[in-house]
């Protein structure tokens, strides 16, 4: 078997941040979203993994996941030119995948647990696509299944604007090669790309079998400020432990603090659950619980509190910094002359709350 991860497509949803990076590499607990896609791909056994990447963010995608002996698999980059929909990736990836069956894993999606149940589920009831589904309170936004009850979709639809369930398609599939046939009968859609829930529904209507999978953990579609501090927050509680690497001066360390290498935290108080970057300084501040900060930050005298600040950041004298989101390399400060002006240079589609 082997996997096939989208990292192309625009991020508009998370702009500023995303008009100078891909969506899929903004880190949650100071690791790029597709780390985590491809632990989950690793940890299966799958050694053969193709990344889809776009014009605008491949190089940058490259150079972040590398050739994939860091997870012992072999990584191939494949050129998308244009954003023509998930099948569209799937017809550019055709001689990659070969007639193998594949997993197609969404690069910004995280979900809360393995992927090896699902594998499972494929292996067993030989199925020619095998869906991952979660109810959601929204499945007008998303692609919409109806399954009987041994699991067995019957009909699926992409974002209908009256859903027949409330069980939406996660971003993470896994096919036989009869989905290259049914890519083939496809049409754009309506928004004028060649979606891949047409396609598994080519193939049900063909009568070919499609399974289902109920997804029992959560799962964050990391594409919005607020979905990401929560994905930040959940990741920081479960699967971070108290390690600390970096040197700890005069300072109160409580709980499942992370410091990594380099990093130094000098006469302040951290509460866990945090992460501290890499040759980052935290001086005379208090961080508290949820908070990533990347590498080469610097946080002085400053309050901060469930939040991300990406690497190369500078905090100083911030009297309390909550539910924030602070791109890379910028500066928050307070300024200290008589009349309390704001003097802001803020990039593009940015949010400021004073
Ligand atoms: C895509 C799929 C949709 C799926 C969603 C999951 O939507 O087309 O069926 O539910 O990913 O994230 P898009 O993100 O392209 O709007």
């Amino acid at each position: 078997m082997k996997a096939i991860v989208l990292s192309g497509g625009k991020g508009t949803r998370l702009r500023p941040l995303t008009y100078t990076g891909a969506k899929q590499l903004v880190p949650i607990a100071n690791r790029p979203i597709l780390s985590y896609v491809i632990d989950n791909i690793a940890r299966v056994g799958i050694k053969d993994v193709g990344i889809i990447i776009s014009p605008e963010t491949g190089s940058e995608v490259k150079e972040t996941m590398g050739d994939g002996s860091k997870w012992g698999i072999k990584i191939t980059y494949i050129m998308q030119s244009e954003p023509k929909g998930l099948a569209h990736a799937v017809k550019t990836a055709a001689e990659f995948l070969g007639q193998d069956p594949f997993v197609m894993y969404l690069g910004d999606n995280l979900i809360g647990c393995g992927i090896e149940k699902f594998v499972d589920t494929f292996n067993s009831t030989k199925a020619d696509a095998v869906i991952l589904l979660k109810p959601v309170d929204n499945p007008q936004s998303f692609g919409v299944a109806q399954a009987d009850e041994s699991g067995r979709i019957v009909c699926l639809e992409e974002k209908p604007k009256n859903p027949k369930s409330n069980l939406a398609l996660v971003g993470v599939y896994i096919f036989s090669p009869e989905i290259h046939k049914a890519i083939a009968n496809i049409k754009p859609s309506p928004r004028g790309e060649l979606e891949i829930t047409d396609a598994i529904q080519d193939l049900i209507t063909r009568g070919a079998p499609v399974q289902s999978h109920i997804l029992d953990t959560w799962w964050l579609d990391t594409g919005k400020k607020d979905d990401l501090l929560a994905a930040n927050t959940i990741v920081l509680d479960e699967w971070f432990k108290r390690d600390i690497r970096g040197k700890v001066d005069n300072s109160q360390v409580t709980g499942r603090v992370t410091i990594e290498e380099g990093a130094i935290v000098k006469n302040s108080t951290l509460r866990g659950p945090i992460v501290i970057g890499s040759n980052s300084i935290v001086e005379d501040s208090f961080i508290g619980p949820f908070t990533s900060v990347g590498n080469n930050s610097r946080i002085y005298k400053s309050i901060v509190e469930h939040s991300v600040i990406l690497s190369g950041a500078e905090l100083s004298h911030v009297d309390r910094l909550e539910d924030s989101l602070i791109g890379r390399n910028a500066k928050v400060r307070k300024c200290h002359d008589k009349h309390q002006a704001l003097r802001l240079m803020i990039g593009d589609d940015s949010v400021v709350e004073v």
